[in-house]
């Protein structure tokens, strides 16, 4: 049997209409923009207001992707969303395609925090390598602000809101050149948004766990240790399995948590600063968004063209981390 490629062929983006400066955030907590942007390299975030929904951010991210691919929803079989956030923990992929009309497609979510994009690529190819589907739309979207505590200085300067999408299709080259994925739930304590459960009696004798999510909480130099250790590491590896040199990068783009992690795995790894991707400065992190948000920007501004090879790390919550190597594509191939 011939072998089936994988190329990513379309990308797109939305962001909230609302944005907070770190001026601004000096007024809700003890802060000051000197402090935010010398220890993060945030200068401000998009933040959903109550007009904005997961669904709303994602759809609109997914329909520029689908115009770029130059699909149409009817061609897409699946559909992915990356997200610690849906509007409804039943899921919110199946309202995307609902919204889309992207009738022949089935739609879950899929969860791996910031590392959710990367996972969630990962996971669409497969899909692809084995012949099943021809087109997969895969969107990583986040609405953090909903589970920050607004009080917590630590981590609400950090956070922001987003979605951006990407169309993967079936091609006889392969782009997805390697990839590597990682978990350790040992640290799971360094950053969780977790269920607090509190008893409810609901007959004498039965009780049921009636609690609520509780806002993020993270030991950031814990994950700061992590990342900075880890991340070169794994795109080490998913170079390796591409069988190529660093120097054959183009283009380093990490998911946006920190600009002195990305500043710090770019040295490890003696990938130039011309070379890397970042719009951390205008967004913050936006989770499972941050890699296609920037991804998205870097192309349509003509930063990444056709044939750029990208070294993309997602890394967060679980704690989870992954490094997908891929030739940007970026138009519509001969169907199969
Ligand atoms: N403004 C002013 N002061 C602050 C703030 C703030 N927003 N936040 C903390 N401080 C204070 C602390 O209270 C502390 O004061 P103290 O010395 O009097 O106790 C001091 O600043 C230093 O605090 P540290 O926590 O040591 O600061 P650090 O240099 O480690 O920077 C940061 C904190 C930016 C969070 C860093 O640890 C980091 O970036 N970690 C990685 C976090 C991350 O990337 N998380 C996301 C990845 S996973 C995901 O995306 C879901």
């Amino acid at each position: 049997m011939k072998n089936i490629g994988v190329s990513i062929i379309g990308s797109g983006s939305a962001i909230p209409k609302v944005f907070l400066d770190n001026q601004q955030l000096s007024q809700i907590v003890d802060t000051s923009d000197e402090w935010i942007s010398s220890r993060t390299g945030i200068s401000q975030r998009r933040l959903a207001d109550t007009t904005e929904s997961l669904c709303s951010l994602a759809t609109q991210a997914s329909l520029a992707a689908i115009g770029q691919a130059n699909i149409t929803a009817q061609d897409i079989d699946l559909i992915i969303l990356a997200t610690s956030t849906p509007d409804d923990l039943f899921g919110t992929a199946s309202k995307i395609q609902g919204e889309l009309g992207a009738t022949k497609a089935v739609a879950f979510d899929l969860t791996a925090a910031c590392s959710g994009f990367v996972f969630g690529l990962v996971t669409a190819a497969q899909f692809i390598r084995n012949g099943v589907y021809q087109n997969v739309l895969l969107i990583g979207a986040d609405i953090l602000s909903r589970w920050v505590d607004w009080e917590d200085r630590t981590t609400c300067v950090l956070f922001g809101d987003g979605a951006g999408a990407v169309v993967l299709q079936a091609s006889e080259s392969d782009r997805l050149l390697g990839f590597e994925l990682r978990s350790d739930g040992s640290q799971n304590g360094c950053l969780n948004l977790s269920y607090q459960p509190q008893a409810k009696e609901i007959i004498e004798g039965v009780n049921v766990s009636q609690g609520t999510y509780q806002p993020i909480s993270m030991n950031g130099k814990e994950v700061y240790r992590f990342a900075v250790q880890k991340v070169p590491e794994v795109i080490e590896k998913a170079l390796f399995r591409a069988n190529l040199d660093v120097e054959k990068v183009d283009w380093l783009l990490l998911h946006q948590a920190n600009k002195r992690i990305i500043d710090a795995v770019a040295n490890r790894l003696k990938i130039p600063s011309e070379k890397v991707i970042s719009n951390l400065s205008n967004y913050g992190n936006t989770s499972a968004a941050s890699i296609p948000l920037a991804l998205d920007e870097a192309v349509r501004k003509g930063k990444v063209k056709s044939g750029d090879i990208i070294a993309a790390s997602g890394f967060g919550a679980g704690l989870t981390w992954g490094a997908i190597i891929f030739e940007w594509s970026g138009i519509k191939l001969s169907q199969k």
